[in-house]
């Protein structure tokens, strides 16, 4: 079975192929970073207009890399939610007309869900039942995933999600948009010993973070300083240790609390590289072993769209009405099985 792929929750259109049998056999993606840097985020209306440019000339292009036609492929999986209604409307709609132009089934996939499958695309030895950390613009989670869309909400963000948090911290500090993949390349140059940043809801039991206490930590120290390009370096530092140091604590908390075996860590925030090194820690004290979506699939993408929209596909008969919805609000605890 071959799956084409849309992703176009946010400011990535992302689209690809998966074939059950081979594999990704296409994957392109448009990332409209430079379109909403000038307004330091991503503005709703600019990104859905967007995706509906990208989308077409991405789809044949994908189509071209897998060196198949429209004709060939078998099933259309786009992201219905949570996302910029516009924007997730935009691939809905191209998905769904894709899809009864072609007499062939479409299927809605959540775009967490997508995220925290991503790991799986290469790695097969990860198996049901898992604890997976979420870490991305707009979630920070701790979920237990018992098997496809079995999800239990074990801990999450009360305020601002982490990536959030690196992003205003990042605007603050001048740096561009997105602020994440900038704060760990100025985290590079700061003093260990400069700031000591505190860990939120650590001193108390529970696997919920906050993140927005923080990012207010960042901004008055910031406001208190010179604003040296040291100061900043050392803010960005000691803002990327406090924040992953929160995250390991509680991912340490968390498979003590289900003894589980497999941590699945994805989401845009996976792609730090401290977070890595100090999850590589639980390997060790633990023997969990930690697992991470390859490097073109930490952000959002359209390869795990497809692959989440196989993995339901291929447990259902489902030719879901012509009519659809998009979601901007979908707690990941609402999806189901796909077989029942
Ligand atoms: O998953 P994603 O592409 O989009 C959402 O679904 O939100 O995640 C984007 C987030 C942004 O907040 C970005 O700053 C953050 O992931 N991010 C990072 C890194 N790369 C991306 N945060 C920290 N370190 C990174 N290397
Ligand atoms: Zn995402």
């Amino acid at each position: 079975m071959r799956v084409l792929g849309i992703e176009t929750s946010c400011d990535e259109t992302g689209i690809a192929i998966y074939d059950s049998v081979k594999g990704l056999v296409g994957h392109t993606i448009y990332s409209q970073i430079e379109l909403h840097r000038e307004y330091g985020g991503v503005v709703p209306e600019l990104a859905s207009r967007d995706h509906v440019h990208k989308a077409l000339p991405l789809i044949e292009e994908a189509l071209k890399q897998a060196d198949i036609s429209k004709a060939d492929i078998d099933a259309v999986a786009y992201t219905a939610g949570p996302g910029l209604m516009g924007a997730l409307l935009a691939g809905a709609s191209i998905g769904r007309s894709l899809a009864w132009a072609l007499n062939i089934p479409a299927t809605e996939v959540h775009h967490m869900e997508g995220h925290l499958l991503a790991p799986m695309l290469e790695d097969d030895s990860i198996q049901f039942p898992f604890l997976s950390l979420l870490v991305s613009g707009g979630h920070t989670q701790l979920i237990l995933a018992k098997a496809l869309g079995e999800y239990e909400i074990l801990g999450e963000s009360v305020d601002d999600a982490i990536g959030e948090a690196f992003d205003k911290t990042a605007k603050m500090l001048g740096l561009p948009y997105p602020g994440g993949p900038e704060i760990s390349q100025l985290a590079l140059k700061g003093n260990p010993d400069a700031y000591k940043f505190p860990r939120p809801m650590t001193d108390r039991p529970g696997l919920d973070f906050s993140y927005s206490g923080l990012k207010t930590f960042a901004i008055n120290t910031f406001n208190k300083s010179d604003k040296s390009y040291q100061v900043k370096a050392d803010i960005a530092l000691a803002f990327q240790t406090a924040a992953i140091d929160t995250l390991f604590i509680k991912c340490k908390r968390a498979i003590i609390q289900t003894n589980t075996k497999q941590l699945v860590v994805a989401g845009g925030v996976s792609a730090n590289t401290y977070l890595r090194e100090k999850l590589t820690q639980l390997e060790d004290k633990l023997s969990v072993t930690v697992h991470y979506p390859g490097k073109d699939f930490c952000t959002d993408n359209g390869a795990m769209i497809a692959f989440a929209g196989w993995l339901r596909l291929k447990q259902i008969e489902d030719h879901q009405p012509l009519s659809f919805t998009a979601k901007p609000r979908w707690p990941l605890s609402d999806l189901t099985s796909p077989s029942k």
